[in-house]
């Protein structure tokens, strides 16, 4: 049982950014009826000289600027004296380990999470390394810096909290959890444009439906995510009892 509730914490040089869209829709009510709280600090509050110098050049060479391991640590510092609760410390940066759905569930049945964003060229390793801070990515492109990975990264952890989406079987159904893809939706009109919506879905039949689903949802695994697929066949092959 959670005993309070959800804590994000965001150590930005932007707070100004929060909550931005995490505000809004699902997630905004959730904040508002108290579901989990949203605390956005700002790392120049931790600079240690009267310009509040945050970053410097980067030892080596090479162009742009790399934060400051002594501020980013007395922000981390004090970002957890306040929150009264051990939180989980991510960094987000195209150098993490990619972001998965069962992280994000992990995470979304913990306390909360001390979110870490970097600006310039990124965090200086020794204080990454010193507090053991999990390094995540979103996938491999990059942005302009961690606040719109730190928004993402919360919002996938919001929805799941209980009692902030109240049809517990969507959840069931989604892209991953059967480590799939979801299958495709349709609506009404039943014929738009000359396209029809597949007839098994108008026949009422729940459990040709439910195959007719699981298939597509495996075709477009199979086609777009051959990672996914092969995990999925791997996973099915054991419990099926077979040896590979
Ligand atoms: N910061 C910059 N690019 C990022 C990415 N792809 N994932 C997470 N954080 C980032």
């Amino acid at each position: 049982m959670r005993s309070a509730r959800w804590q994000a914490v965001v150590l930005t040089l932007f707070p100004e950014m929060f909550p931005g869209p995490l505000g809004v829709s699902l997630a905004g009510r959730a904040l508002e009826s108290g579901l989990w709280s949203l605390q956005a600090r700002d790392i120049r509050a931790s600079a240690m000289d009267k310009h509040k110098t945050v970053d410097d050049s980067s030892f080596g060479g090479g162009t742009g600027l790399v934060m400051r391991p002594d501020v980013v640590d007395a922000a981390i510092g004090a970002a957890q004296a306040e929150a009264g609760a051990d939180l989980p410390l991510i960094y987000l940066t195209p150098r993490g380990r990619p972001l998965a759905q069962a992280r994000v569930q992990a995470l979304a049945e913990g306390p909360g999470a001390i979110v870490l964003c970097g600006r310039y060229e990124g965090i200086d390793q020794r204080v990454i390394e010193r507090r053991g801070i999990e390094e995540v990515s979103l996938g491999d492109f990059v942005l302009s810096g961690g606040e719109p990975a730190a928004i993402a990264l919360i919002d996938a952890c919001v929805r799941l909290l209980p009692g902030v989406i109240g049809d517990a079987e969507a959840l069931a159904e989604e892209s991953f959890e059967r480590g799939l893809l979801e299958y495709p939706h349709f609506t009404r009109p039943a014929e738009w444009q000359g396209l029809k919506v597949p007839e098994v879905l108008l026949s009422g039949h729940h459990e040709k439906i439910q195959a007719w689903r699981l298939a597509e949802a495996e075709k477009t695994t199979r086609e777009r995510r051959p990672d996914l697929w092969s995990r999925y066949q791997a996973g099915r092959q054991q419990s099926q009892g077979y040896v590979s």
